[in-house]
C-alpha cells in the first residue's frame, strides 16, 4: 500500500500566512479545502473558523482520506471530507444548497504524492509508470507514454513542460516503445536522457523534470479539472465569500487570472454608449491586483513553493456565473 511507502511525512503548505491573510477565515464559517493533500492549509482554517464553523476537506487521492481523519481527530470544529475530484465535489456541495464562506484551490501534487515511491510521480525512484492522483483512474502515465502518437505526446511536452527537446524526446520514447512497452519511471527517464543533447542534461535541473511534470498535467487532466471547477466553486460561494487559488504552472495562473477580472468586470458598453446597456455588474472585488509569490525565505525553506502564485477573489454579487468557455479559457 503506498502509504507505507511513503518517504515524507508531511507536506508543507505553500503561501499560508498569505492565504489566512487574504481570505482571513472568521468563527463559524463554512470553508471548503479543495485539494486537501497533508492538509496544511486546512489546520489554520480550522483552528480560525473553530469552534463553530465547519472545514470541509476534498481530495481526489484516497490516500488523503487517513490523514484527513487525523486530522479531523484534532480539530475543535466540525469537519467532513469528500474523496473526489473537486469539480465533482463541488457540484455535490452546490446540489445540496452548501454554502461556503471561503473555498481554496492549491493546485498540483502533493509532497506525500511526489515522494510516495511506488506511484512513479518522481524521476528519483524507478517506479511503475502511474502518475494517477485518483488510482481508480483508468488512464495512466504508461497508457499516455506507450498510447499516443509521437506528435501529440511532442505537444504535450512543449505545452506543459515548456519542454525545449519536446519533438526529439517524444520521437526517442516512439523508438524505444517499439521495441518494448515503457512501464517504469526509469525507462522513461533513460528515453529523455537520450533524446537530450549532453550540454543541455547538465543545465536547467534534472533533464526528465519538466516531461514528467506535463505527463503529470496530461494524465490527471489538471487544466481541464481547473476549468471545470472555476464556475463552480463561484456559485458555492456565499456574498462575501472568497475564493483562493495557489497555482504553480503559467496556464493554471493565466486561466485564473482571466476568469476572476471577467468576474470583476462591470460594464462591457463600447466608450462612446452615452449610457449602459450591457447592464453589467462587478461580481467579484479582487483582492490583490497581482498574484502573490512566495518571498525568498519561503522558496528558501521550501524549494516546492517556488513557481506558487496566489490569486484571491471576494464575491460581491451572485447575478451571473461566467463560464470558461466563453472567455476562452
Ligand atoms: C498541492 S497538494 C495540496 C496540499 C495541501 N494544501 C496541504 O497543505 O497539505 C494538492 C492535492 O490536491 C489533490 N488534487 C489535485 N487535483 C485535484 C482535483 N482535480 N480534485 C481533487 N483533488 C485534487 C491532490 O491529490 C493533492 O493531494
Amino acid at each position: 500500500m503506498s502509504i507505507l511507502l511513503e518517504m515524507t511525512r508531511e507536506h508543507v503548505p505553500v503561501l499560508a500566512g498569505e492565504v489566512i491573510e487574504l481570505t482571513d477565515p472568521r468563527p463559524g464559517e463554512t470553508v471548503v479545502d479543495c485539494t486537501f493533500g497533508g492538509g496544511g492549509h486546512a489546520r489554520l482554517l480550522a483552528d480560525r473558523v473553530s469552534p463553530d464553523g465547519t472545514v470541509i476537506g476534498i481530495d481526489r487521492d484516497p490516500a488523503a482520506r487517513s490523514r484527513f481523519e487525523e486530522f479531523a481527530a484534532e480539530a475543535r470544529c466540525e469537519t467532513r471530507f469528500v474523496q473526489a475530484d473537486f469539480g465533482a465535489a463541488l457540484a455535490e456541495l452546490v446540489a445540496e444548497g452548501t454554502h461556503a464562506d471561503m473555498i481554496l484551490l492549491d493546485l498540483g501534487v502533493s509532497s506525500f504524492q511526489i515522494d510516495a515511491l511506488d506511484r512513479g510521480f518522481s524521476y528519483v525512484y524507478d517506479a511503475p509508470l502511474d502518475m494517477r492522483m485518483d488510482p481508480g483512474q483508468e488512464f495512466s502515465a504508461a497508457d499516455l507514454v506507450n498510447g499516443w502518437d509521437e506528435r501529440r505526446m511532442s505537444n504535450t511536452f512543449d505545452r506543459y513542460g515548456e519542454e525545449r527537446y519536446s519533438r526529439q524526446i517524444a520521437r526517442e520514447i516512439v523508438r524505444r516503445r517499439d521495441e518494448r512497452p515503457i512501464t517504469t519511471t526509469q525507462q522513461l527517464v533513460d528515453a529523455i536522457v537520450a533524446a537530450v543533447p549532453v550540454p543541455a542534461r547538465f543545465a536547467g535541473g534534472h533533464p526528465a523534470k519538466r516531461v514528467f511534470q506535463a505527463i503529470r498535467i496530461a494524465v490527471n487532466d489538471e487544466l481541464g479539472q481547473l476549468e471545470r471547477a472555476l464556475p463552480l466553486a463561484w456559485e458555492a460561494l456565499s456574498i462575501g465569500g472568497r475564493l483562493a487559488v495557489i497555482s504553480f504552472h503559467s496556464l493554471e495562473d493565466r486561466a485564473v487570472k482571466r476568469y476572476f477580472a471577467d468576474l470583476a468586470r462591470g460594464c462591457v458598453c463600447p466608450p462612446e454608449f452615452p449610457i449602459c446597456t450591457c447592464g453589467r455588474t462587478p461580481q467579484a472585488e479582487l483582492v490583490s491586483r497581482r498574484a502573490i509569490a512566495p518571498t525568498p525565505g519561503e522558496i528558501a525553506h521550501n524549494p516546492r513553493a517556488k513557481s506558487g502564485k496566489l490569486r484571491v477573489a471576494r464575491k460581491i454579487a451572485a447575478d451571473r456565473i461566467p463560464d470558461p468557455g466563453e472567455i476562452g479559457l
